[in-house]
């Protein structure tokens, strides 16, 4: 028996979260596992009714599990970052999920964007705790201005006393901090990720060229970890060229590994080369801790309630998570179900070109999974 907590949260949450429990279920029944969920309702309603996002019981009670099933947050009613910062990254942070796992893989019968896109089929390993997400920065006005920063984390304490002298108006400034243990965990994480899974390639993205202090650095510790795994290549794409690459030849990928601002934007673009947000799913991974499964897209408010979207990035998540505990099969099996509803093309969500409901996509691929 597994117990998993699930945060359904915001907008689309929680009607994509049914179904990929829906789905996980049936992978247990024919897997003979228990799930038992535990709701956690943070989001939206909690934080306007109570003013609190995530507190330390909640945090202290997903102590106790190895995964968390997550829909999404974000309200336009809240401030933006309000919810994602003080939910979505909280959980990250605290339990230093330093690995974000995100698969770009292209299903059958899914239509791709790109023209003659070939096999498309890489991860990308977003590092997940550092760089711009530190959190740390401010403004400061003519003159002078001194600033205490502080980023706490499992991994370190840091703290900057900043003293400002300037003659521009009012700037703002947002510090980009990594470490050479979070750095070398994420990376080393990449090739191992390689060698496990047969892939021959890890390609770094970063933007060394011009902020080299941080990237000069990500690179540096690069080319130390790759001496401890001579048998894969490693290469380095900018940023900016990767975008343009990732269209011209997606087939060409096979393990990408990058900071995590790069990571956020490649991602979202990697989605839409596998047919759109609806489909790409994610896992913020701790091996030793609490790790979290979600989709990699947001709470799409304007689409909440109406039971259109496309819940297979959720499910996909959910599969990962079912990996994440060892139920390795129950996860090929999901993934299977999904490729069969996607190659079948009759039960697809608006985005997929489909007419289907959030539901019938649900039910179809539960049911192809205890056909399986
Ligand atoms: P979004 O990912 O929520 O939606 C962008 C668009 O993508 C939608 O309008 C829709 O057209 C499409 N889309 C997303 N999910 C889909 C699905 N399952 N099926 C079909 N189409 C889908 O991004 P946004 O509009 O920039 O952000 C909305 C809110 O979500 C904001 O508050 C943002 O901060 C938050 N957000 C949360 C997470 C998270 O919880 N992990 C991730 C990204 C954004
Ligand atoms: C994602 C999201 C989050 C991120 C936001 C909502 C904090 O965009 O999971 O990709 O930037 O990591
Ligand atoms: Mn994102």
């Amino acid at each position: 028996m597994y117990e998993v907590p699930v945060i359904p949260g915001d907008g689309i949450g929680p009607e994509i979260i049914r179904e990929g429990k829906k789905v996980l279920e049936a992978a247990a029944q024919k897997h003979n596992f228990n799930i038992k969920w535990k709701e956690l309702l943070y989001g939206a309603e909690h934080y306007l009714e109570t003013g609190e996002t995530l507190p330390e019981d909640a945090l202290n009670e997903l102590e106790n599990h190895k995964a968390i099933y997550m829909g999404s947050v974000g309200d336009p009613r809240v401030e933006p970052g309000v919810l994602e910062k003080g939910i979505l990254l909280k959980l990250r942070f605290y339990f230093d999920q330093y690995i974000n796992l995100r698969p770009v893989k292209l299903l059958p019968g899914i239509d791709c964007p790109l023209k003659d896109p070939g096999e498309i089929d890489f991860i990308v390993l977003r590092e997940n705790t550092e760089d711009f997400y530190v959190g740390i920065g401010g403004t400061a006005k003519k003159g002078k201005t001194q600033k205490q920063l502080q980023i706490e984390r499992q991994l370190y304490n840091l703290k900057f006393d900043l003293d400002i002298e300037s003659d521009a108006q009012e700037i703002a400034y947002q510090l980009g901090v990594i470490s050479e243990e979070g750095t070398k965990r994420i990376i080393e994480y990449a090739f191992k990720y390689a060698r496990k899974n047969n892939r021959q390639r890890v390609t770094g993205v970063d933007k060394a060229n011009v902020l080299s202090d941080i990237y000069g650095f990500w690179r540096e510790k690069m080319e130390q970890t790759s001496k401890n795994y001579p048998n894969i290549e490693h290469e380095f794409n900018y940023v900016d060229a990767a975008t343009m690459w990732f269209v011209k030849n997606p087939e060409y990928y096979e393990v990408v590994v990058t900071p995590n601002m790069f990571g956020d934007i490649i991602t979202d673009l990697g989605a839409m080369m596998q047919g759109g947000l609806g489909l790409a799913p994610g896992g913020n991974i701790n091996p030793e801790g609490t790790s979290m499964f979600e989709p990699i897209h947001g709470s799409a408010p304007k689409h909440a309630g109406k039971n259109k979207v496309n819940p297979i990035a959720t499910i996909w998540a959910g599969a990962l998570l079912l990996e994440h505990l060892g139920e390795t099969q129950a996860k090929k099996d999901i993934i299977e179900a999904i490729s069969k509803v996607t190659k079948r093309g009759k039960t697809l969500t608006y985005d997929l070109g489909g007419n289907s409901t959030t539901k019938e996509v649900g039910s179809a691929i539960a049911n192809e999974v205890k056909k399986l």
